[in-house]
């Protein structure tokens, strides 16, 4: 029997790895168990998953640092995992500490760590839904109280779109999100791509294949498309390591080329 933690709530299964949970590990973060590191070393023999993780968290904290120096206080983070290791909750509240963060994730077991994790604070919750199910999403009872759609509001979409893997979904599923809300809100996405490490893409999406969540990998003209009708900030559309970068550099220049990454503005009319 492994310990048990004071995060792990009673139903967290802690005999089987959890994506979230290894997520977490990649990044060094404490939230893990053994076989979630298993897995975890597996993956970083095949290829830089640890790298690829902390250059995807970067560009996430230098997001949320905009975000709030925008003057945006409220955060919908879409595919969120577990809120740990540097989270959006802990950059944006630390920055502005009004700052309000729902997460969401489908995966039962990355929300019950999730809500154990949170518990005490009253600004973040975690909402258990899909998100492409934009009503349940929306009309759920963490974003109900912590989220007001009449301003404006940060909706993050860091390395969830690659799931959506129908050719149409990771489009519809940005549209929806843009429609409710409010002018001023900004969208932010980081998505992997094979344009220009195809040779680890291809491993990437083996590995998320053989875990059982297959991901699908999108161009920089497809992902653009997400954006339309948006303004896009500067520096546009660009790889996310070099997304305003802050000269903090997370791994290899393979592991920190495996994504783009942008933040559109949903205009004023
Ligand atoms: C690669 S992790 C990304 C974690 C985090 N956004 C980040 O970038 O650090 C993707 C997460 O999306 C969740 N997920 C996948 N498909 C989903 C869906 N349709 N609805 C909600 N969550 C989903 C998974 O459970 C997983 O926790």
């Amino acid at each position: 029997v492994q310990d048990r933690p004071t995060w792990v709530p009673k139903n967290g299964d802690v005999e089987r790895p959890n994506s979230a949970r290894l997520y977490d590990y990649l990044l060094g973060g404490a939230h893990n168990f053994a076989v979630d590191r298993a897995l975890a070393e597996e993956h970083i023999r095949v290829l830089p998953a640890d790298e690829i993780c902390r250059s995807s968290r970067s560009f996430l904290r230098r997001v949320v640092r905009l975000c709030v120096a925008s003057g945006v206080r409220q955060f919908l983070d879409l595919g969120s995992g577990i809120p740990t290791a540097g989270n959006v909750h802990e950059v944006a509240q630390l920055a502005e500490p009004s700052s309000r963060v729902v997460y969401v994730d489908d995966e039962a077991v990355t929300v019950a760590h999730s809500r154990a994790m949170l518990k005490g604070n009253p600004r973040a919750a975690i909402a258990h839904a899909d998100v492409r199910d934009h009503a349940a999403v929306l009309n759920s009872p963490e974003v109900r109280s912590l989220i007001d759609l009449d301003e404006p509001v940060a909706l993050l979409m860091f390395g969830i779109l690659p799931f959506l893997t129908g050719a149409d979904e990771a489009a519809a599923v940005v549209a929806g999100y843009r429609e409710a809300a409010a002018p001023g809100s900004l969208i932010a996405v980081s998505h992997f791509t094979a344009d220009v490490e195809p040779a680890l893409a291809t491993k990437m999406v083996a590995m998320a294949a053989q875990r059982g969540t297959p991901i699908t990998v999108r161009s920089k003209d497809q992902i653009a498309t997400l954006f339309d009708g948006l303004e896009l900030l500067e520096p546009g559309l660009v790889i996310a390591s070099q997304w305003r970068g802050d000269g903090e550099v997370s791994g290899s220049p393979a592991a920190e080329s495996v994504s783009w990454g942008a933040v559109g503005r949903v205009p004023h009319e």
